[in-house]
């Protein structure tokens, strides 16, 4: 009975506490895609827990771990200020028939904070449109989750010289189908798709220039307080040696971590170069 009041509460303070500002957060969330077993994800949360202090409170620290074992998780984040949830997907329809699906909604009830939306894989090998993507984001607003929306040009996009207009085109389909007060609940994440576990990552000027180029997009079309509000994580083969560097630019806000993410030390030193 206690259990379950204390459980109502949490979730009823979540309801809340969408981790919104006015000025622009730093983030360093780490997707760990489909890799880990139960023992090595709990093993993993443990020590992200165990290092959380070394990171600055102004940091939010963000994890998405595989569905299974988000409860998991949710237990040991619970009353770490700076530490959050995130899924890697969520269904894009809301409820019911939809074998093997996810919705927001369940998510929420799992004081689920943010969900990742859009990326390149879920695109490439689960052929995820822009309608699908839009979809999601509407569904993760509906239940208060905050979507982190995944951009990126391809590598033959790159050398074409497209990149800029692709990732336009794309944020018009998603992020921008919201109005402004929707979309100051959206962060942005820039991941080249040529960068993605490659080990070949942009260069902080190839990144920061994107990154300006989505500001500036944001800016004609939400006006410049809305604009300088949103975060831009830059995601695709970041590391512990290359994140200041590119965490310096001015539109650099944080990092979507893929391979780095798995190894505790690794993510921190990553969260702790913002
Ligand atoms: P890597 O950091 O492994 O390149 O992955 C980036 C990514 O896809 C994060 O979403």
């Amino acid at each position: 009975m206690q259990i379950g009041n204390c459980l109502f509460a949490h979730l009823l303070i979540c309801q809340f506490c969408y981790p919104m500002s006015t000025s622009r957060k730093k983030i360093a969330a780490g997707n760990w895609k489909m890799n880990t077993t139960l023992p090595e994800a709990q093993e993993l949360f443990e020590a992200i827990v165990r290092m959380l202090p070394d990171v600055s409170h102004s940091t939010s620290v963000v994890v998405a771990p595989p569905y299974p074992f988000i409860p998991v998780a949710s237990k040991l984040f619970r009353n770490q200020n700076n530490l959050f949830m995130a899924a890697q997907n969520c269904s894009s329809e809301e409820m019911g028939a939809f074998t093997g699906e996810v919705s927001a909604e369940m998510l929420r009830s799992l004081a689920v904070q943010y969900v990742i939306l859009g990326h390149s894989e879920r695109r490439k090998y689960f052929n995820e449109t822009g309608d699908v993507i839009y979809r999601k984001l509407a569904l993760s607003l509906k239940y208060s989750l905050r979507p982190i929306c995944c951009v990126g040009e391809s590598l033959k996009q790159r050398e074409a010289g497209e990149q800029k207009d692709v990732v336009r085109e794309q944020l018009e389909e998603t992020a921008f189908m919201f109005d402004a007060r929707q979309v100051g609940k959206i962060v942005i994440a820039y991941e080249p798709v040529w960068a993605i576990g490659t080990g070949k990552t942009a260069t902080p000027e190839q990144a920061q220039d994107m990154h300006a180029h989505i500001r500036t997009l944001l800016t004609d079309r939400y006006g410049k307080e809305a604009a300088e509000g949103i975060s831009i994580l830059y995601g695709g083969s970041c590391n512990s040696r290359n994140a200041a560097e590119l965490f310096k630019c001015k539109d650099i806000d944080g990092g979507l971590i893929g391979g780095a993410s798995l190894k505790a030390e690794e993510f921190i030193a990553i969260a702790q170069s913002l």
